[in-house]
């Protein structure tokens, strides 16, 4: 009897612990991606280290400053010969950034001779996308003489084709471009590219101390790295951006090429459209566009402005950092107020650039 009386206590926790189970497992599987990637990321300082360049050389550069014999020895490098047979080209594929293109011709006009530029009509992962810079060329009319430009036409991609094979194409394309035109120029010209995306923004000084001293055959820039905006700095990561003495196997690049790093060489400035739906296409288009996991909400324009303003990961994942120190730090960036060291187009223009500095935060729909 005592038993059987027994019976119904059992059910009132067995029937509430099933339906919090199985609550439980339609939350795990309903956020495996959430889950999982949370739990990489959390552990990531433990498993993993910071891939780039290691050799970090230290960089000297004061507003005015001569460079010169001087500088390139505060470099320990020689002054280049015949630095009046340098070319330097600079090399980009074409995104939706009009503004940092902007920005960055006018902060490289002054030790740039050629701006090649890629365009295609579709993105990396094969969707269709404006035509940006030949919709919009006027805006660059003053460098016009400077550019050459390729128009590349883009396709769905196709069955066993990748976001990845898309882009190493493009970049084969890149290589071809700048071979064909550096084989015109007289034979003891020597040519510089610089290899970095439109948002990596070397900046003009240190493109003029690579022209005028000896740095070798390639090297890295490090580049102080910002998120949405120059209000939000996040660290010192970013590396892929070179710079490269063109030889005749050179090709283009975003991938490590060797050790040496040349520190806090220009900006890196990611996710810093002007546009709410710009943001949008760029999450949708994503080489890793399965960050989105399902997850709809994240593409929500109100949820977007207000990650922007509050410095927050746009996909709502834990920063990428390789310690617990800069996982922290990430986590809870503290807005900047100063727009000192700055590409100097973008702050003598800072009203028609107002969504990329401190208090800016606001973008147009
Ligand atoms: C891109 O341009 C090419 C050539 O003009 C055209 O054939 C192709 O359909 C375009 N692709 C898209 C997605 O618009």
């Amino acid at each position: 009897m005592a038993f059987l009386l027994r019976r119904p206590k059992l059910k009132l926790i067995l029937i509430p612990a099933i339906l919090f189970a199985i609550i439980v497992l339609h939350y795990i599987i309903q956020n495996t991606y959430q889950i999982k990637n949370t739990l990489s990321y959390a552990t990531r300082p433990i498993w993993d280290a910071a891939s780039g360049p290691k050799d970090i050389i230290p960089h000297y550069y004061a507003e005015g400053m001569k460079i010169d014999l001087h500088a390139c020895q505060l470099h320990q490098w020689k002054e280049r010969e015949g630095k009046d047979r340098v070319k330097v080209l600079d090399a980009v594929l074409m995104s939706s950034e009009l503004d940092l293109l902007e920005i960055r011709m006018n902060e490289l006009d002054s030790v740039v001779d050629k701006f090649f530029i890629i365009e295609s009509n579709t993105t990396f992962t094969g969707l269709s996308k404006d035509t940006y810079f030949a919709n919009n060329r006027k805006r660059f009319a003053t460098f016009e003489e400077k550019i050459i430009y390729t128009f590349l036409p883009g396709y769905p991609l196709r069955p066993g084709q990748s976001a990845w094979d898309v882009e190493a194409f493009t970049r084969d394309s890149m290589t071809e471009m700048l071979r064909s035109h550096i084989r015109d120029f007289p034979s003891d010209t020597k040519t510089i590219v610089l290899m970095s995306d439109i948002d990596e923004i070397p900046a003009s000084h240190t493109i003029a101390l690579l022209k005028a001293c000896d740095f070798g055959t390639s090297i890295h820039l490090q580049l102080r790295n910002f998120l949405y905006s120059f209000e939000w700095f996040l660290d010192l990561s970013s590396w892929r951006a070179s710079v490269h003495l063109w030889r005749p196997n050179t090709i283009y690049r975003h991938s490590q090429t060797g050790d040496r790093l040349l520190a806090d060489s220009g900006w890196h400035c990611s996710y810093c459209f002007r546009t709410i739906p710009e943001y949008i296409v760029k999450m949708k288009g994503f080489s890793h566009s399965d960050r989105i996991g399902g997850r709809a909400k994240l593409l929500e324009p109100k949820r977007i402005q207000e990650t922007i303003c509050r410095g927050k990961d746009i996909f709502d994942m834990l920063p990428e950092a390789y310690s617990y120190l800069d996982l922290l730090s990430q986590m809870s960036l503290e807005p900047l107020t100063s727009a000192v060291g700055l590409p100097r187009f973008l702050v003598e223009n800072a009203e028609k650039f107002r969504f990329l500095l401190p208090g800016g935060c606001r973008r147009e729909s």
